[in-house]
């Protein structure tokens, strides 16, 4: 290499960061991607403090998970993760739902959105196993759910379900929601993040504005709503601590699983088992076609309108059941088949 060169390398400071965005970057709407960013790097730190207490096994999980609830701090490290995991789940949705009412997922975004959609199923394992891991009764009845409905997936569903099961199920489940899911949500959140500094922000529907602000001036908004949305988390764990059910007792069902999959157990009320496969399974398709469908550049465009409204009524009928099957009793499903 030569030395002239040397002289001539650019040497890079922390003002490039502060590039030029939209002045629209800094509304609630476009930060919202980033609170998600805040919160995942708080459930990894409380995460990481609990599973120096958690005890990976069949016989012990919900034990050591009481144990760690009879510290007082312990309890409410244990609650702020839950609650953070509430709200960061609801905020995917609504950062989801952002995107739609933009139209933030057409032309080159295309791609962007199709990882989001990744995204959005991650954020669920995440929700899904760390129910799972406490390994009481509700904890138990969501992992026999998927259990069952793994053995009625065709060729693979018998080992699946066996490597799912016996006294290493409590183990492999923390793998997955300690090592395989965040490996999973950083390989796609790298992407994620790199293409939306590549397409830049959308515009803001409607507005002509060509005024722009920084980079930094939208991470300050991103930080002052965390402060607020993960400081009333804070607060909420403090005074709704996580509840840790008894059991786990085989052969009963005792509890519903989280609102989130509530719209799950009323279908599987109608439908049966098969519906644990093929409502998330329809789901994923319908998201990733969005892009497809909605091929127009205009935002007042038929398709347009069907995409919007049909998100809208299909949230609609979400919110029903889950309300609706939030305030019914347990069902026994799993003697259904
Ligand atoms: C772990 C979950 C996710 C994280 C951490 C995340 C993070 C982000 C961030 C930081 C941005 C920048 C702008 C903003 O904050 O609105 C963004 C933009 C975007 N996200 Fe996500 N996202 C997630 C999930 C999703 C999901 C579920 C979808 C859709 C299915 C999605 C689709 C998009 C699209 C299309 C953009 C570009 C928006 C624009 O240009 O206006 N993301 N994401």
């Amino acid at each position: 290499m030569s030395s002239g060169s040397l002289s001539e390398e650019k040497s890079w400071k922390l003002s490039d960061l502060n590039y030029s965005v939209p002045e629209h970057a800094g509304r609630f709407g476009y930060t919202i991607g980033g609170i998600v960013v805040v919160g995942f790097a708080l459930l990894i730190l409380t995460g990481i403090i609990m599973v120096f207490f958690y005890v990976p096994s069949v016989d012990d999980a919900r034990s050591s998970v009481l144990k760690l609830s009879s510290a007082p701090l312990g309890l409410w490290v244990r609650s702020f993760h839950r609650w953070t995991a509430e709200a960061v789940t609801f905020l995917v949705i609504l950062h989801l739902s952002r995107v739609i009412f933009t139209g933030s997922y057409r032309g080159s975004r295309k791609l962007n959105w199709i990882f989001g959609v990744v995204l959005l199923f991650v954020t669920v394992g995440f929700f899904f196993t760390g129910t799972v891991l406490k390994w009481d009764q509700e904890g138990f009845e969501a992992y026999e759910h998927v259990v069952e409905t793994t053995k009625v997936i065709p060729v693979i569903g018998a080992l699946t379900a066996s490597f799912l099961e016996g006294i290493l199920a409590v183990m492999r489940i923390l793998a997955t929601h300690v090592l395989v899911l965040p490996v999973l949500l950083g390989v796609l959140l790298l992407p994620h993040l790199a293409l939306m500094k590549l397409n830049g922000l959308s515009p803001l529907p409607g507005s002509s504005s060509s005024r722009t602000s920084t980079f930094f001036a939208h991470m300050k908004k991103v930080l002052w709503f965390s402060m607020i949305i993960y400081g009333a988390v804070a607060f909420l764990a403090a005074q709704f601590p996580s509840v840790l059910f008894p059991g786990p007792y085989t052969g009963v069902e005792l509890t519903k699983p989280p609102w989130l999959f509530l719209v799950l157990y009323a279908l599987e009320d109608w439908i049966g088992l098969y519906a644990l496969l093929t409502a998330p399974l329809i789901m994923l398709v319908g998201l990733l076609v969005i892009p497809y469908v909605d091929r127009s550049q205009s935002m007042n465009s038929t398709t347009r309108k069907v995409i919007v409204w049909g998100y809208i009524s299909v949230a609609a009928v979400m919110m029903f059941l889950i309300i609706y099957v939030g305030f019914s009793p347990p069902v026994t499903h799993l003697s259904m088949g």
